[in-house]
């Protein structure tokens, strides 16, 4: 059950390092991980393919009973499937990017995700999983021993975007984030750290002093317990 693991749950807005920075605590650590908004991803992608009213709640949930999950735990080797189809690539191009939100906000999409979360957590064989998106800390692991919100300035999210995605313009990169955390701040609220979650600013940290910062929460956390 997840409470023989070691659970650390990271939520964060986008550009606040927590894909790689989860990644990297859970490879130093020899735990696994879980990078949840990939997944939210997959089910776009699957949806936009499923030929469903993306506007339509009840027409987007009509394409979970076909969503044919697979994403791996290991941060070694990650992929996502949709049944035969590798979509690790696919699912971080601008046309996924642009309606994941509009999926993302479906009650019956987010209880069916967060299931699958849950079941992929049980399974995983190490001692600890890193699970990171926006909603980790309050819904999918609100029990979880460390809980994690990881944040940065908007100026600073904006310039590791804009690094990230050579050839689009900071203004371009800038538009587009703070137009999704609008998007997704409607759906969840993954800016304010919850009651127990300890926030982990990295506005003046560079990328190692930000894994350090969440392995010494880990550590305090672990062994407090
Ligand atoms: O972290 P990301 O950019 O890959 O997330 C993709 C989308 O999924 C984003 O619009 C927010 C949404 N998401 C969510 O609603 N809940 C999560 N736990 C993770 C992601």
């Amino acid at each position: 059950s997840l409470d023989d693991r070691v659970v650390v749950a990271v939520d964060g807005p986008a550009g606040s390092g927590k894909s790689s920075v989860s990644k990297a605590v859970a490879r130093k650590l020899g735990y696994a991980y879980l990078d949840t908004g990939a997944a939210y991803r997959a089910f776009a992608w699957h949806a936009q393919r499923a030929d469903v009213e993306l506007e339509d709640a009840a027409s987007v949930a009509s394409a979970l009973p076909t969503f044919a999950l697979a994403e791996a735990t290991d941060p070694d080797d990650f992929f996502v499937r949709v049944g035969e189809h590798d979509v690790t690539e696919a699912i971080r191009g601008p046309s996924v990017t642009g309606v994941v939100s509009l999926v993302a906000r479906v009650p019956e999409v987010r209880a069916a995700l967060t299931a699958i979360f849950r079941r992929l957590a049980a399974e995983t064989a190490q001692p600890g999983i890193v699970i990171e998106g926006r909603d980790i800390t309050t819904a999918v692991a609100p029990d979880a021993p460390v809980r994690v919100l990881l944040t940065a300035s908007e100026e600073v999210r904006m310039g590791r975007r804009s690094a990230e995605l050579t050839g689009h313009s900071p203004e371009v990169v800038g538009e587009q984030l703070k137009a999704r955390d609008r998007a997704d701040s409607r759906v969840v609220d993954f800016m304010t750290a919850a009651d127990g979650v300890t926030t982990v600013d990295s506005t003046e940290l560079n990328f190692d002093e930000t894994v350090d910062a969440v392995i010494a929460v880990i550590e305090s956390r672990i062994h407090s317990r």
